[in-house]
This record gives C-alpha cells, structure tokens and sequence, in this order.
C-alpha cells in the first residue's frame, strides 16, 4: 500500500475534526476494499447483531456511519427506519448510495447535534470510538437526541476506553442511563492479517432512563 494513501495507522494518529474530515474526504472510496474487506471488519455485524438481541429497535441513529457498514447490517436484520450521522460527507456519499437510510446528516459528534428528528427509539456506533476519533464526552449529545427508554449499542476500541477512561463517563451517567452491559468482542475476523488482527472492541450496551 502507498504509504500516503490512508490507511488504519493514519486514522489511528489522527488529533482533531478538521484531520478527520480529510482523511475520510481522500479514504471514502476505497474504504471497503482497501479497510473493511481486506482486514475483515466484523465489528459493524457484530454492533447489529448486539442491538438486535438487546430488543433494540427503530427509529435508530447510525452514529459516525461512514459508509453504512453497520446500517446495513442492520437493515438486514429487519431493523428500520435508519438515519446516518458522519463527520464527512465523502463517507455519507457513499453510504447513500445503498438507500438503507432514511436520513443522512453531516454534523460533529463532539458537539450538540441538530437534526430534524430528535427523538431516537435506538442508537449504534460501529469504529467510531476509537483513536483519534471520539471521546466519551460524545455521548452526551447522543442521549439528547433519544428519548427515554431508548436502547443504545456503541462499539468502543478497548485500548480507547482504557487511554480516554470510558469508565468514569459511564459512572457519571449512572442516573440517566440503565441496564449498562459490556460485551468484549473482536473487531476482525479470523480472515484478518497484520498489526492489528487481534485488536479489541467493547460494545457498551444500555438505555436511556
Ligand atoms: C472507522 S470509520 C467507521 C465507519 C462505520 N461505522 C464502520 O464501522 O465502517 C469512523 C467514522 O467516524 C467518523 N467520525 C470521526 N470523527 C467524527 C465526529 N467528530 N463526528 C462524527 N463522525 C465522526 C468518520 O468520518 C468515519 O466515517
């Protein structure tokens, strides 16, 4: 691989919203191919399949859904409507093309989130908290946009919620979430080669009180 072409490591050392959008604006196009299929990414299935057998349903926010791995996962699991939120129009571009959502927004998680439809009955999040990506603090905007009784599935890089110390969020939104699970999971499949085959997820589930 061109080692100016994005790539994992590069996503990995990315520092702010400005160094994601352009990585993901040159990366959207061969994103599948060149990240998804050949490390075999499991971790949107996985996310899907963790919201399903939770009881999760629609209306659900696909949170950072780049180009729509996880909602289409979803999808196929019968779960609907599904709307997008992503940082990068490159990445929702793409996504849109599957017509798996019934909205795509562009907006940054780090801050207050404006959509037209405020109220989600689920909320998932598939590679999107994880390094030089999203903190914990990104959740907050994600409960003000579900209301209550909502169920929510977010994958969560393990290193990630070590370095950024998802525990103490978790800890702090004891009052206003429930049921809070953490499933380990693999982020890559037995196919998957390379530095980071064996890398680990958790996928934090709970609902909104
Ligand atoms: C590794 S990709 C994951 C995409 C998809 N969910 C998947 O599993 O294939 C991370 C996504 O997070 C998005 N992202 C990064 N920072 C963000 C932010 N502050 N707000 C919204 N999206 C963000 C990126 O644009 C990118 O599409």
């Amino acid at each position: 691989m061109n080692k100016n072409k994005p790539n994992l490591n590069l996503a990995y050392s990315l520092e702010t919203v400005q160094d994601n959008r352009e990585l993901y604006a040159a990366w959207a196009n061969d994103y599948e191919n060149d990240f998804a299929s050949a490390l075999d990414y499991v971790l949107p299935n996985r996310v899907a399949q963790i919201f399903l057998d939770m009881g999760g349903t629609g209306p659900v926010l696909d949170v950072g859904a780049g180009t729509g791995l996880a909602g289409q996962a979803l999808a196929k699991l019968g779960v609907h409507p599904i709307d997008a939120i992503d940082l990068s129009d490159a990445m929702l571009d793409v996504a849109s093309k599957k017509k798996i959502y019934r909205n795509l927004f562009t907006s940054d998680i780090t801050q207050p989130i404006a959509t037209k439809n405020h109220s989600y009955q689920g909320v998932i999040s598939s590679g999107t908290f994880t390094h030089g990506h999203v903190g914990p603090n990104a959740i907050d905007n994600l409960l003000s946009v579900s209301r209550g009784g909502a169920y929510f599935a977010l994958s969560i890089n393990k290193k990630h919620w070590f370095e950024k110390e998802f525990v103490k969020k978790f800890e702090a939104l004891k009052d206003v979430i429930e049921n809070l699970l953490l499933h380990n999971v693999e982020i890559y499949g037995e196919n998957s080669k390379g530095e980071h085959c064996n890398d680990l997820g958790i996928v934090a589930t709970f609902r909104k009180v």
